[in-house]
Formats: structure tokens, sequence, C-alpha cells
């Protein structure tokens, strides 16, 4: 007789599967309280890692030796090709709509043109190729200039800063701000969306490709991972309203106001933290540290206060705090790369580090090696003409 894990109700029915355990998640948990674990360790531990230990970490289930790490990184750097005629196809999508639907299908013809067939083989492949992906990508939608060829002994992340053309940017600020960003968004735990579909869709036995793409339509939409577009959008917006210097009683009352009109105040709560996002605690403390005069920052750590306060008195939400979507946008822009429409897509190619194995366990490793099931969940009749 096994453990009694969860007890489901018809209250439970229809609220998005919180809180129901569904299997195991070998890379990463997140504790309401304490937040984002990798494998065991807490975020905090990982500011001073390099991105290829963190994927190593991920990947291996353990922290790499020197040696170990040196050797991934050659590995990374010998899977790291694109062939010309998949980037050429990345080219020729249309430069039209939300980026993350070309970052979607391009996904889609990495299947066609670079897939394997083997989870384990596409999933290592695919982490060693998405930073050209995602720059030929985001060079194409924004017009920007074509990729110089990759040149993958830069380093990971400092091969993608090589890669992307952004106008007048700074490559260490930029290497900087996207490494960290990069750490921070690799992995959250199994049940994130993007994590559930593309381990979902590969439990129907699709390729590590194609389920990508479909956890990055799922990690598309504004409750995920289009959120830190949003709420930089919305700061922006509330620095005109607000005004220099606003006081934080000032900042509130226009809050208070937003949320009598039922407008939204982005970037707080957590379907799973009730407290607030370590990762964001992280990255306030850095932009405040860097950027202490930036009129974004000052209004931002104003925000961190004040939409906390208001959210807490309006008891309309169960989690109050902000998210890590609040701050990592704004990383992003005062870091050299001020575009919000391309910021999901830098999440996308993070986050496939985390999906990628959470596949290759479901697909290969689980249940003695056999794989988990389909996934194929119970759902009641409901008439709707009674
Ligand atoms: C994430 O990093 O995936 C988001 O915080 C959403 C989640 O954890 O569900």
């Amino acid at each position: 007789m096994s453990d009694i894990l969860f007890e489901i109700k018809t209250e439970n029915l229809e609220t998005g599967l919180r809180g129901y355990p569904v299997g195991y998640c070998t890379t990463s948990t997140v504790d309401p309280l304490r937040g984002l674990f990798y494998v065991g360790h807490p975020l905090s531990e990982m500011s001073n890692k390099a991105p290829e230990e963190v994927i190593f970490l991920l990947f291996h289930g353990r922290e790499g030796s020197p040696q170990e790490i040196d050797h991934f990184k050659k590995t990374l750097n010998q899977r790291s090709t694109c062939s010309p005629e998949f980037l050429k196809q990345i080219r020729l999508l249309p430069r039209r709509g939300q980026a993350t639907k070309l970052f979607s299908i391009a996904l889609l013809l990495g299947g066609i043109f670079e897939g394997t067939q083997t989870y384990a083989e596409d999933a290592l492949n695919l982490v060693a190729k998405i930073p050209e992906i995602a720059a030929t990508v985001i060079n194409h939608h924004a017009g920007w200039k074509l990729s110089p060829p990759s040149d993958p002994s830069l380093g990971y992340i400092e091969n993608f800063v090589h890669m992307l053309n952004v106008p007048e940017a700074n490559p260490t600020d930029l290497i900087q701000a996207f490494s960290l960003f990069s750490k921070l968004h690799y992995d959250h735990g199994g049940g994130n969306l993007s994590a559930f579909v593309g381990k979902a869709t590969a439990s129907g036995l699709e390729d590590l490709y194609g389920s990508m793409a479909a956890a990055m339509c799922a990690l598309a939409g504004p409750r995920h991972g289009r959120a830190n577009q949003d709420s930089l959008e919305f700061l922006q917006k509330l620095s005109a309203e607000v005004g220099e210097d606003p006081t934080e009683k000032q900042l509130a009352a226009i809050l208070e106001k937003k949320l009598e009109q039922n407008e939204l105040i982005f970037g707080f709560g957590h379907a799973v933290l009730r407290v607030e996002d370590p990762r964001a605690t992280l990255l306030y403390t850095i932009i405040q540290t860097q950027y202490p005069s930036h009129p974004l920052v000052k209004l931002a750590l104003l925000l961190r206060q004040a939409g906390s306060h208001v959210l807490q008195k309006s008891g309309k939400i169960s989690d109050p705090h902000p998210n890590v979507d609040a701050v990592s946008g704004l990383l992003l822009s005062v870091s050299g790369f001020p575009y919000p429409q391309y910021f999901t897509v830098l999440f996308g190619m993070a986050r496939t580090v985390g999906i990628a194995r959470q596949i290759v366990y479901e697909r290969e490793e689980a249940r003695g090696g056999k794989g988990t099931p389909i996934v194929r969940p119970n759902y009641l009749f409901k008439s709707l003409s009674t």
C-alpha cells in the first residue's frame, strides 16, 4: 500500500492541477517559502557559477569537477553547430508577430534538420545549439545584421552575445546580464507550464525538438514566459504616470486606483511561492547596486514595497509578493538590451535546459528505464444545458 499524497475533491477540479503530485523531477524543486533549488542547491549558490557549470549540475545531478566542466564545455562546443540549411530556413520565416512564434517554429525546424530521434542525444545537442538558434531568430525578427559565425570556444553565453547583433550594446554588460538571467531561468521545478507541456507532449513519443516547440508555445503566454515583457512595459507606463521620484504613498494611491478599476499590477504573485521570489530578490540587489540612480530601477524598488503592501491589503491574491518577472526584464533593459519583445525568447533559450533534461528523465530513466506512460488525465462530464 503506497502513501496517500493528495486528496482530490470536486473543489480541486478546474484549478490548474494546483498541488497535485503527478511525478518526479530530478533537476529542481520550488519550495513555497524558500524558492528554487537546483538538485538540492539553493539558487544563491549559482551566482558565482558559470552557466556551463549550472547546466552540468542539472544534467548530471551533481556538481562537476574542474576537469569535468572543461570536458563538458568541449562537448557543448562540439555539438553547437547548426546546419547552414537549418539557419537559412529560420531566416525565411515571416518577420511578423511575436518572436516566440518564430522560436517555436525554429525548434520544429531543428527537429527536421538536426534531430537524431534519440532523446538524450537531442537534449544535449539542443542545449548546445540553442544559443545560435535564439540569436538567429532574434537577429532575423529584429532586422539586425546576419549573425557572425558561431564561435563556441568563446563560452556558452559569450558566443551567444558574439552572435547577437544588439545595436550599441556593451558586450561585457550583456554577457553578465544574460549569464545571470539564464542561470535563474534554467529550471523551476517539474510543474511549471512549459516543462509540464514539454513532458506531456514527449509522453506521446513526439521527439525532443517537437516537444520543446510545444513547451515554448506554452511559455509564450502572458501568464508564463511573457510576464517579463508585460512587467517591464507596465513599469514604463507607470513611470509616465507617477513622474519623477514619487513617494511610496503616492505610488500606493495609484496602484490602489488600478485595483479598484480591475487593472492588473504586473510582476506580482506566483502559483507556488508564498514569499518574494528569491530570483527577484537576487535581481533587485544587483540592479540596486549597479544602477542605483536609474529612474526605472528606483521606481521598481518602490513598486516592490508599495505593490506588495497594496496587494496584501486588497486580499485579492494569495501571493502578494514580486516574482522574477517583476525585475528580470528591467535587468536586461538597463544592461543594454531594451527589447522586451525578445525577453521571452531569452527565457525560452534558458528553460530549454531544464525541460530537455526533464524529458530525458521521463522518456529514458523513469520507472526503471521504461519511461512514463502517455499523459491521460480524467475529466468528468459536465452538461452545459442543465
Ligand atoms: C517559472 O519560472 O517557470 C515561473 O516562475 C512559473 C512557474 O514556476 O510555474
